[in-house]
């Protein structure tokens, strides 16, 4: 009967091989799904640095408030930027797509930080060799302004 004994062992040992790898490729799986869902959900560092630090939510399109925003940025920000062309600053067209909301109301609440401490707006400041000032814009105003790109952004 020793060659049924070795039979037990032999099943026992791909038994636990066949344990093993199950083991092996739920674990790789795990490692692999981490990423996505970073990607899904923008980490802090894509916020920016400045006063945003929670998610800004965005509803359909406020166009009072894009008004409100097309307003301010006649008044504050044509001095540097155009939208369809780069001027002082970039070209603010698809910014919405290139930026996280939060990342564009803390450039526009606090554009020395960001181009000292987040990584994207410092290439920025490297490219264009001029630091955007502060313009004293409320986060009411950030919010508008947001909307204004926006608004833009999705007209086609
Ligand atoms: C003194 C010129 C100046 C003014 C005024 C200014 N900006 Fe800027 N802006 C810049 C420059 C230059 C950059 C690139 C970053 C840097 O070098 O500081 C920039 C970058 C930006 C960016 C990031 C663009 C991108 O491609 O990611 C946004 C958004 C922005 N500005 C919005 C505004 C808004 C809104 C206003 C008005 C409230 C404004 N800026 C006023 C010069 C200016």
């Amino acid at each position: 009967m020793k060659q049924n004994n070795l039979f037990k062992l032999l099943k026992y040992l791909i038994l636990t091989v066949l344990g093993i790898s199950f083991f092996l490729t739920f674990s790789c799986k795990k490692e692999d799904s981490q990423p996505k869902e970073q990607k899904t959900n923008p980490t802090a560092s894509s916020f920016g640095v400045g006063p945003i630090q929670s998610k800004i939510e965005l509803g359909a399109l406020d166009n009072a408030l894009a008004q409100k925003g097309e307003k301010l940025f006649n008044e504050k920000c044509t001095a540097c930027h155009k939208i369809e062309e780069r001027y002082v600053g970039p070209a603010l067209k698809g910014v919405t797509t290139r930026r996280a909301p939060e990342w564009i109301m803390n450039m526009i609440l606090d554009p020395m930080k960001m181009t000292q401490e987040d990584p994207q707006a410092k290439e920025l400041l490297a490219e264009y060799l001029t630091q955007m000032t502060n313009q004293n814009v409320s986060q009411e105003d950030a919010r508008a302004l947001l909307e204004y790109f926006r608004k833009i952004d999705q007209a086609k």
